[in-house]
């Protein structure tokens, strides 16, 4: 069972196996059909976040509200007893009194870990520093099962900072439990760090580096392009140097196939021109944050329905 399986939360991609991706998968695909429900009736989420977010935060808190739930909590570390030097410890010990569950992001990439050791209450990684951000994941898998219809067999580019970029990650990890091909194209000063490329290696994922995608742009079924995460560099001048390495434009997307679909966490900054947005049925990305309220429903009411 769902629940009990993911009693502690969900912190890192790792914790899924296929058939749990499959079930919520199948979830998240329901919920896309039902707008209001009051299966979360009493239940309130708290939604701890130490970092900026738009999509990530007001999806978790319409999906609880949509559920019929309620949120507490705070969007940054300023309004809270963090900023007077209380410990993430103590923050949790204190919230899970007052919440059935915590989606909390914070820049210290073992921030979801450490929580979920002093929380009675299940946590829900929304972002551990350049480490992971699951649910992320698993709405991107969502977005390509329903805009692809299938997961297996697929040609999935992934663009940009795979480095820092923790949506990268979890998804990676994710994909392991599929046949798709892999290719990671970044400049080689963020490409996948050794971690997350010896796990690919242990789950015999098939994947190629590469440092530009103008080569296999016509054979992608996929292309997930990311932000440099300018916030993860400790130098400027690097930053410089890497920030307008990839921009997509109309002439890339002419030569992808009829089926292609353009994917994007989101926010982007410069790494897709605006005058693809137009191409609805290849680019998918503000269709993408549609599929993630809705597998943040699927996720919320899995973990907190009686
Ligand atoms: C991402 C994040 O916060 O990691 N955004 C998101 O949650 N949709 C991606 C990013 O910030 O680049």
């Amino acid at each position: 069972m769902f629940k009990e399986k993911f009693h502690e939360g969900i912190i890192s991609a790792k914790q899924f196996d296929r058939d749990d991706i499959e079930f919520i998968l199948k979830k998240g695909s329901e919920m896309l059909k039902i707008k209001n429900s009051n299966v979360l009736e009493g239940k309130i989420l708290a939604t701890l976040f130490f970092e900026p977010s738009t999509r990530t935060r007001l999806s978790f808190e319409s999906a609880m509200y949509r559920l019929g739930g309620n949120v507490i909590g705070f969007q940054t570390e300023d309004v809270s007893s963090v900023k007077k030097g209380e410990s993430i410890a103590d923050t949790i010990r204190t919230v899970e009194n007052y919440a059935d569950c915590i989606a909390m992001r914070n820049s210290l990439e073992g921030s979801a870990k450490l929580a979920s050791r002093f929380a009675k209450i299940p946590i829900i990684n929304a972002g551990s520093g350049s480490g992971e951000h699951p649910t992320q994941a698993l709405l991107d898998l969502l977005t390509i099962k329903e805009e692809c219809g299938k997961i297996d067999g697929l040609n999935i580019g992934i663009v940009g900072d795979l480095k820092y970029g923790r949506t990268v990650h979890s998804l990676s990890i994710l994909l392991s439990n599929y046949d798709a091909n892999l290719y990671f194209i970044s400049p080689r000063d963020l490409s996948l760090r050794n971690r997350y490329k010896d796990y690919l290696i242990e789950n015999q994922v098939k994947f190629k580096e590469l440092v530009n995608y103008r080569n296999i742009i016509e054979s992608l079924d996929v292309l997930y392009m990311t932000r440099i995460q300018k916030e993860r560099f400790v130098d400027m001048e690097e930053y410089e140097k890497v920030k307008s390495s990839f921009i997509f434009t109309e002439d890339d997307l002419e030569k992808t196939k009829e089926t292609f679909k353009l994917m994007h966490p989101l926010p982007r900054v410069t790494e897709i021109e605006p005058s693809v947005d137009k191409h609805k049925d290849k680019a998918v990305y503000f269709k993408q944050t549609g599929y993630g309220l809705a597998m943040r429903k699927a996720l919320l009411a899995e973990l907190l329905m009686d």
